[in-house]
């Protein structure tokens, strides 16, 4: 018999699911789930802010090896905090092959990350990357393991090698992972490799191997993922297309509507009696952050839920006070509004995009930024005539895109998405020419249906707020001590 929750917060990267918003969750049975996306980069901006309150000290001083650490906390933390408009520093762009001092950096954040969200009680938690980010997978999923993550939640992407990796790591045993290159030469070296070895410098701390749960968008891709992963598959995550975030794109030739959103269609609904037949734990997502909703899917057989945008907006998320007020107002009146953006994502993946005067979502603000590549994840890996990898974004600036081989057509549109989410967390890039990095907010199709959880005397809620309501109708309803389900 296996415990699992009914209820995962979804992961939501950059740091708005951050280790408070999933150490709330998981404390009260659920499973919380930290955004394993840029991790490094975040710590580094929380390092140069001077960790007010301490979090960042003390998931240093529980990291194993502590040599390690002190060089990161002595390269990065700066006492008393930068001044606001000076800019973060910055760390090499992630390549295939990382410099020492950055696998360092992503071992240590996101050890961290999930150390604190474990903090304070013994329930799981997850970590949550995307597949399409796949240059710092490996450090990052070894230093979210040091930590004793619990599960290991992946999408954007078809993960089949990483239970592999995780297999490997329980046992501190070293793994690879292929760097998927754009036109790719056969018997080019694409292969990431890391072995714990190199790393370790203290006793070998046990390892469990966490479970893994694929995010997929279609019945094809759950059956995929079970029949050809390198290893177990724990359980799916079922996203439909009104989720906030990156959604897969439509099924068959791109149609846009008279907003210029993506058509999804018939061929884009999954179906739930196929998926019951995988026999394997399933969650349903998009649109599922609502007490009926919650009843609707366990009634079908799923495990629970994943919910991202109802938790997005929780005093606890990392989401900056002043963008989660707005949408939060818009939400009470009804006015919010959400654009599928077919091209802003550099991914080419349809990306959910709040609409706010004054963001990145505002054409002036668009119009007025300097394009500038300076974090780097979503960099797309290319062979270069020559024969050796190179890295570009369809977001950068558009000579440079150019000069490396992409094409024009790839660049309209772009946004920043690196330099954005730090915005939307209160880590906004300060540039020399006094100009900062704008925000822009992803969330899901039903923004306006988080109302239903705002506390009248506060204007706010809190995730116990979210949790209470999604589990009202269930059997669970108000015993935060007994509310991991049992499901076969
Ligand atoms: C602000 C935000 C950021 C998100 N970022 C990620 C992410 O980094 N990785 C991911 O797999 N899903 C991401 N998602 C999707 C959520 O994990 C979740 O599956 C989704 O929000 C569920 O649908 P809902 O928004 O209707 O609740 C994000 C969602 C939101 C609202």
């Amino acid at each position: 018999m296996m415990q699992f929750p009914k209820i995962i917060q979804g992961g939501m990267g950059v740091g708005v699911s951050n280790w408070r918003l999933a150490n709330a969750v998981s404390k009260l049975g659920q499973l919380g789930v930290v955004s394993g996306t840029a991790l490094d980069a975040l710590f580094v901006r929380r390092l140069a802010d001077g960790d007010k309150d301490g979090a960042m000290r003390r998931g240093i001083d529980a990291f194993p090896f502590p040599d390690m650490a002190r060089r990161i906390w002595q390269e990065y933390f700066v006492s008393d905090g930068k001044p606001v408009d000076a800019p973060y520093p910055l760390t090499p762009m992630h390549q295939r092959r990382d410099p020492r001092k950055l696998v360092e950096l992503c071992m240590v954040s996101n050890f961290v990350e999930v150390f604190l969200a474990r903090e304070g009680h013994k329930n799981p938690v997850g970590i949550n990357f995307l597949e399409k980010v796949q240059m710092p997978h490996l450090s990052s999923i070894y230093g979210a393991m040091l930590a004793g993550v619990g599960y290991v939640l992946m999408g954007a992407g078809i993960p089949l090698h990483i239970p592999g990796v995780l297999d490997a790591f329980a046992m501190h045993h070293p793994s690879e992972y292929k760097l998927s290159v754009s036109g790719a030469v056969p018997g080019m070296d694409t292969t990431m490799t890391f072995d714990p070895a190199d790393y370790i410098d203290g006793p070998v701390p046990m390892l469990q191997r966490p479970k893994f749960l694929a995010i997929v968008s279609s019945n094809t891709l759950a059956t995929t993922m079970l029949r050809r992963a390198n290893g177990r598959v724990d359980g799916l995550i079922i996203e439909g297309a009104t989720a906030g975030g990156h959604n897969a794109p439509p099924r068959g030739k791109l149609q846009l509507n008279e907003k210029g959103e993506p058509v999804y269609g018939e061929r884009d609904q999954f179906n739930i009696a196929d998926l019951r037949a995988l026999g394997v734990p399933f969650w349903l997502a998009g649109g599922y952050g609502d007490p009926k909703k919650v009843r609707e899917a366990l009634d079908e057989g799923a495990a629970g839920v994943q919910v991202g945008t109802a938790f997005a907006f929780a005093e606890e998320s990392g989401l900056r006070e002043d963008l989660k007020e707005s949408l939060l107002a818009k939400a009470v009146s009804g006015t919010g509004e959400v654009f599928t953006d077919p091209l802003a994502s550099p991914t080419g993946f349809p990306f959910k995009v709040a609409l706010i005067e004054g963001s990145y979502s505002d054409p002036k603000v668009t119009a007025a930024r300097t394009r500038i590549c300076d974090l780097g994840y979503l960099r797309e890996p290319y062979s270069t005539p020559e024969g050796n990898i190179g890295y570009r974004c369809a977001a950068e600036p558009v000579e440079n895109y150019l000069a490396k081989g992409g094409k024009i057509e790839e660049t309209v549109g772009r946004k920043c998405l690196c330099n954005a989410l730090m915005a939307n967390i209160g880590h906004q890039q300060h540039r020399k020419d006094g100009s900062v990095e704008p925000p822009l907010v992803t969330i899901g199709d039903d923004l306006n249906t988080v109302a239903q959880f705002v506390n009248p005397h506060r204007a706010t809620y809190t995730v116990a707020d979210v949790v209470d309501s999604l589990l009202s109708l269930t059997n669970d309803a108000v015993q935060h001590d007994q509310l991991m389900v049992a499901t076969a």
